[in-house]
């Protein structure tokens, strides 16, 4: 049976307090919706059709070409909002799955359950309900004295009694196609002016239809965003499931608490992420390493058996063994290979370190391409920009550079090359020679 779906997300968020529509607040560093698209993406495969309003261009900008949309306007409830999604479905699909864009701890899981309870029944409403004690206001699930779902009624609309049921409704629904569209039709305005998607359930029990519901298990699962404190809560619970997952696909997380891993990462199995661990984007970590504690990165990838302590580092490539820290800085475009070895204060940008280079305290490499075992004295700076550009730096394989040399960009330091602590160099030196000075003088040709 051919799927698809509808992703609501024309409403206000009031609640938010916020110049940014409310589906676009960040969660781990993805867009709120970004979680109900990918739940969505894996039952139907295909692209969801996103309702939008409050803020359209800016969340179709934001979200780009993971949805087509359509836009609600004005937006007169949850039913109208449906509506909008039919030129663009009636005909293409058997099934419909409606979610909203503000619940991003729902899975794709779940969805994979619901669409399978659609499947295996002739009914045109198969929704989800949960039990639990705290009310949200949800819309309650009125049933008949034989357990049938006879109708939904909306908090404002319940009368005590009604108040007092706790199965309640996230929201999420799969509608028989044929059924959807024209039923959508039907649908009386509330007293709030609204056309209420709940009304379809009470319309297809007058009909004589029976409705599917699956109940939820873990009702965290459906915990919708409304107030920054939702927001807080969700980002919570969803750092909890990515670190579990990590757990227990072999990653040791010392405090799995104060460890912040994006959905994005990826980690090898014996790596061990020490508190105030922060993984970033498409940061990829590979096995046995020990990172942390107190070190953020951000895309960039992290070969096997590397040590990192306490150092930031942003869209970098890190080969095996690599030694960091404390308190280093790679910035874009630093290679680090094999073997090297960065201690304190150490900041790389846009550079490429050699196999078993070393730099162990207070150097900052810029543009600059330092080969294999190269020794970089304490203190060691390239000088890479005159205030208008910037320049490239060379140091060829196993030159050792004295304390607090300044590299003059753009230059050149020979193989097997040395300088004196505190030379200035501003000319190329040839390798396998010894220069010393400001401004930096050859003394001494050395053996090789
Ligand atoms: C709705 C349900 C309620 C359920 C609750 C769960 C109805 C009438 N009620 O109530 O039974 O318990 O969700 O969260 O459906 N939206 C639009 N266009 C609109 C209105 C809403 O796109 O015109 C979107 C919103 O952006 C939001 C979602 O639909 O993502 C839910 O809307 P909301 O107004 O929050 O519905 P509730 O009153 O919470
Ligand atoms: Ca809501």
């Amino acid at each position: 049976m051919k799927l698809s779906a509808v992703i609501l997300a024309a409403g206000q968020g009031t609640r938010m307090k916020s110049n940014l529509p409310k589906v676009l607040h960040s969660l781990l560093g993805k867009p709120m919706a970004w979680y109900a698209l990918e739940a969505v993406r894996q039952v139907t495969g295909d692209r969801p059709v996103m309702v939008i309003g409050h803020g359209a261009d800016q969340v179709r900008q934001a979200l780009g070409d993971q949805a087509e949309y359509v836009l609600q306007e004005p937006q007169l409830g949850t039913g109208h909002a449906v509506m909008q999604a039919e030129p663009l479905l009636r005909g293409k699909s058997d099934l419909v799955l409606v979610i909203y864009a503000d619940m991003p701890l729902l899975t794709g899981e779940t969805l994979g359950r619901l669409v399978e309870e659609a499947q295996s029944h002739t009914g045109p409403v198969s929704m989800l309900t949960v039990t639990t004690d705290e009310t949200r206001s949800f819309g309650r699930i009125l049933r008949d004295p034989g357990g049938q779902v006879s109708g939904i009624v909306e908090e404002a609309q319940a009368t005590p009694e009604q108040l007092s049921i706790h199965e309640l409704n996230p929201g999420v629904y799969c509608f028989r196609a044929a059924w959807l569209w024209p039923a959508l039709k039907r649908i009386a305005l509330s007293p709030k002016g609204e056309y209420y998607l709940t009304d379809l359930v009470g319309m297809a029990v007058t009909e004589g239809h029976a409705i599917q519901t699956l109940s939820m298990e873990d009702p965290n699962e459906v915990i919708g965003i409304n107030t920054r404190l939702h927001l807080a809560q969700a980002n919570a619970l969803l750092s909890q499931r990515i670190n579990r997952q990590w757990m227990l696909a072999g990653v040791t997380l010392i405090d799995p608490i104060s460890t912040y891993i994006e959905p994005g990462v990826t980690l090898g199995q014996d790596t061990i992420l020490w508190p105030g661990t922060y993984l970033h984007g498409s940061t990829q970590i590979g096995t046995g390493c020990v990172i942390g504690p107190n070190t953020i990165i951000i895309d960039t990838k992290v070969g096997d058996g590397c040590t990192l302590l306490a150092s930031v580092l942003e869209c970098a490539l890190l080969e095996d063994h690599v030694e960091m820290g404390p308190y280093c800085h790679l910035r874009k475009g630093a290679h680090l290979s094999t073997g090297v070895h960065m201690g304190n204060f150490g900041e790389v940008k846009n550079s490429t370190l050699g196999p078993g280079a070393k730099m162990g305290h207070f150097s900052y490499m810029g543009d600059a391409t330092v080969g294999a075992d190269v020794n970089i004295g304490a203190g060691t700076i390239t000088c890479n920009y005159d205030g208008t550009h910037k320049y490239p730096t060379e140091i060829g394989e196993g030159a050792f550079i004295g304390s607090d040399t300044m590299l003059v960009a753009p230059v050149k330091v020979g193989a097997g090359a040395k300088t004196g602590a505190g030379t200035v160099v501003t000319k190329d030196i040839p390798p396998h020679s010894l220069a010393v000075g400001v401004p930096a003088r050859v003394i001494k040709v050395l053996k090789k």
